[in-house]
């Protein structure tokens, strides 16, 4: 079934607070942050060019995918869910906006 455009929305405007480190969409590139493109049910640590933590790249190299519930423990307490990675972000607190930002994610995703 296809995203409700609310949720959509509201992810966008949760992703405010991931646009300075993060680009996702058509002409996306690597800032402080990968692209998010695709990321969604993707591989971790595996966009090109960016350099990785050696906790990403150790998840990564352990087959780590960000489903759901992967995202979903990471954006709400990134260093808790992963000792030593380099995202500086304390953690989205809600998550019904984890819920959006997925949402948002698979939609704006080239
Ligand atoms: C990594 C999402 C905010 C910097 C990642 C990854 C995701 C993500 C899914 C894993 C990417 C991959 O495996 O290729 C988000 C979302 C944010 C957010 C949805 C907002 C809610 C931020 C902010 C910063 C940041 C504000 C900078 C202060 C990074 C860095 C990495 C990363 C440096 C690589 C981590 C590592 O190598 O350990 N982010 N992020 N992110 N993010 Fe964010």
């Amino acid at each position: 079934p296809a995203a409700d455009p609310a949720l959509i929305k509201a992810g966008e405007k949760a992703f405010r607070k991931c646009k300075s480190c993060h680009q996702i969409g058509a002409k996306a590139k690597n800032r402080v942050g990968p692209v998010l493109n695709g990321i969604v049910d993707g591989p971790a640590g595996a966009v090109e060019g960016f350099r990785y933590s050696k906790a990403m790249e150790a998840a990564a190299e352990d087959g780590l995918v960000w489903s759901h519930d992967a995202l979903t423990s990471f954006l709400g307490d990134p260093k808790g869910y992963m000792k030593g990675t380099k995202m500086s972000f304390p953690g989205v607190r809600k998550e019904e906006d984890i819920e959006a930002l997925i949402a948002y994610l698979r939609d704006a995703s080239e």
